[in-house]
């Protein structure tokens, strides 16, 4: 098992990195003419229509970013307009746009790097009111589900999972895959970074809208990789399954499940060529899990996050108590989403920044996260405008709430370069770096806690998006130099890898 030869995982991050050198003196240019579609399709099944009026919840979205702690309801079943609810706020198409030249786009509930769209999502459910049990794909152009399979299939996903206790008893497993080449085609082989980031935004979406639905969830990465990518028929040189959600409560397995044949189904090319970076297909491999047994033992606690005691000035933060929190619902801020492409000067408050970031790290629930605080990933600042705050870069102690100043100054030159030069990080109030001492994840949970890293920096990173619309101003994601953002928060981050970057501030209006 290749999970434990962690030198891959790490080698994978080293060459994936990018520096001045790697970016200014690439030749790699697009081919438009082999764009990929962002879309997997099926010409040949039949399209079943997910209800197009959905519910309001009015939650407010800072408060659906918290999962809560305990559900008491024993049974839990998802109806059809939960399960619509959930995709489209997730992965649905909440925006079109026509470009000249171009022809229309599509943009979806959550950010996505190059909106180039890669992550699908199929549904194993049991009998539920109005949705046979099957094995469906979510098609977000139409709005409707397709059935791969007819039959209770809950059972492979729990077996592979080695029996994962939150989706044993799940009425609806949520499976997310990713297809290389829809992101590839711009993004080379550092596309495996961004399967984490793109599933990451998409399930700090879909955790959101579980819990504004009041329906239990909760995320595993723990699974043997091959019964799950057997199950949605996936050639796993270009496509595989990336992580598994369970959706409700009290729904018994079935003792057997149907057996798992291929599928005798044509899905529709996605461009004229593809092209293979196999640096991705063989980190996909380092880090995949051969048994249940492997699964099973790898589910648990993360290593303790070990930030050093503060020495620098504190600020405390001073976010709104829950009942206090800004109310706008977390259906309209996912509608009015977007990433923002010019940000003004205006500074945004401390309580602002502080509720940003004190919701987009209350606890996932995963399988990775045992307990309650725990987390793999740091989140490092550069504050150019936040009234109450002196410019200057700052690491966050999460327990404490409180942002510590590593150093005073004004950086907005030194964020934009640390962000390839994108002049969106020099003009935010805030830049936010997600950073990851590497070497314990890989520890603890081999070549698979490269996956957990990733996977926890875009959830982190997607929240984030949803916790500064929420609060009306804007946030973007961006890509950066790797080794100048850890050497820029060093000595404190030295040892620390780069995993997430994003920017926020209230946009510029447009003339
Ligand atoms: C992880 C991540 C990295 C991104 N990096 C950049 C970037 O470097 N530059 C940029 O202009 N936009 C960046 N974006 C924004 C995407 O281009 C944007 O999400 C996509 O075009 C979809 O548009 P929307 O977010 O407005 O829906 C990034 C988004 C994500 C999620």
């Amino acid at each position: 098992m290749q999970n434990w030869n962690t030198e891959l995982a790490l080698t994978y991050h080293e060459e994936t990195k990018h520096s001045y050198d790697s970016v200014y003196r690439s030749r790699h240019f697009l081919d438009w003419a082999n764009q990929p579609r962002p879309f997997k399709l099926y010409p040949a099944l039949e399209a079943i229509p997910l209800p197009a009026e959905l519910p309001a919840t009015h939650v407010p979205a800072l408060l659906a970013l918290s999962h809560p702690v305990e559900t008491t309801a024993l049974t839990s079943q998802p109806a059809l307009h939960d399960l619509a609810y959930i995709l489209f706020y997730a992965a649905g198409v909440t925006k079109r746009r026509v470009y000249p030249g171009y022809g229309e786009m599509l943009f979806r509930a959550a950010a996505c790097t190059g909106a180039l769209y890669h992550i699908d999502l199929y549904l194993a459910v049991g009998d539920l009111p109005g949705l046979d049990a099957g094995l469906y794909h979510f098609g977000p152009q139409d709005f409707a589900l397709r059935r791969l399979r007819q039959g209770d299939y809950r059972r492979v996903i729990v077996e592979a999972s080695g029996h994962d206790p939150s989706l044993q008893e799940a009425p609806v497993i949520i499976i997310g895959s990713d297809t290389f080449w829809r992101n590839s085609w711009k993004y080379r082989a550092r596309a495996y970074r961004h399967s984490f980031w793109d599933a990451g935004t998409m399930l700090a979406n879909l955790l959101a809208a579980a819990n504004a639905r009041a329906l239990p969830v909760h995320l595993t990465l723990g699974f043997a990789d091959a019964p799950v990518n057997a199950l949605l028929d996936l050639d796993t040189n270009r496509e595989v399954a990336l992580f598994l959600v369970g959706l409700g409560a009290g729904a018994s397995l079935p003792t057997a499940s149907p057996p798992v044949e291929p599928l005798q189904v044509d899905v529709a090319p996605l461009s004229a060529e593809e092209m293979d970076y196999p640096a991705i297909r063989l980190m996909h491999d380092a880090s995949s899990l051969d048994s249940p047994e492997d699964a099973a033992e790898w589910r648990g606690a993360a290593p303790e996050a070990s930030l050093p005691a503060a020495t620098g000035d504190l600020f405390t933060l001073c976010s709104d108590a829950e009942e206090s929190l800004p109310q706008a619902a977390l259906e309209d801020v996912i509608r009015r989403r977007g990433s923002t492409r010019q940000f003004s000067p205006q500074p945004l408050s401390l309580t602002q920044l502080s509720n940003v970031l004190v919701r987009a790290t209350q606890l996932i629930p995963a399988d990775f996260l045992a307990a309650p605080g725990m987390r793999i990933n740091d989140l490092y600042c550069i504050v150019n405008a936040v009234s109450g705050l002196p410019s200057g870069s700052y690491v966050f102690h999460p327990q404490a709430k409180i942002l510590e100043l590593l150093q005073a100054g004004d950086f907005r030159l030194q964020a934009g370069e640390l962000a390839l030069g994108q002049e969106l990080a020099a003009d935010a109030s805030v830049a936010v770096f997600v950073l990851c001492d590497l070497l314990p994840v890989v520890e603890r949970f081999g070549n698979r806690g490269y996956r957990a890293a990733q996977l926890e920096a875009g959830i982190l990173g997607g929240r984030m998006y949803l916790a500064a619309y929420a609060q009306g101003f804007g946030a973007t994601g961006l890509t950066f130099f790797d080794d100048d953002v850890t050497a820029f928060f060093s000595p404190h981050a030295a040892e620390k890898s780069v995993m997430f970057l994003i920017a926020l501030g209230y946009a510029a209006r447009r003339p």
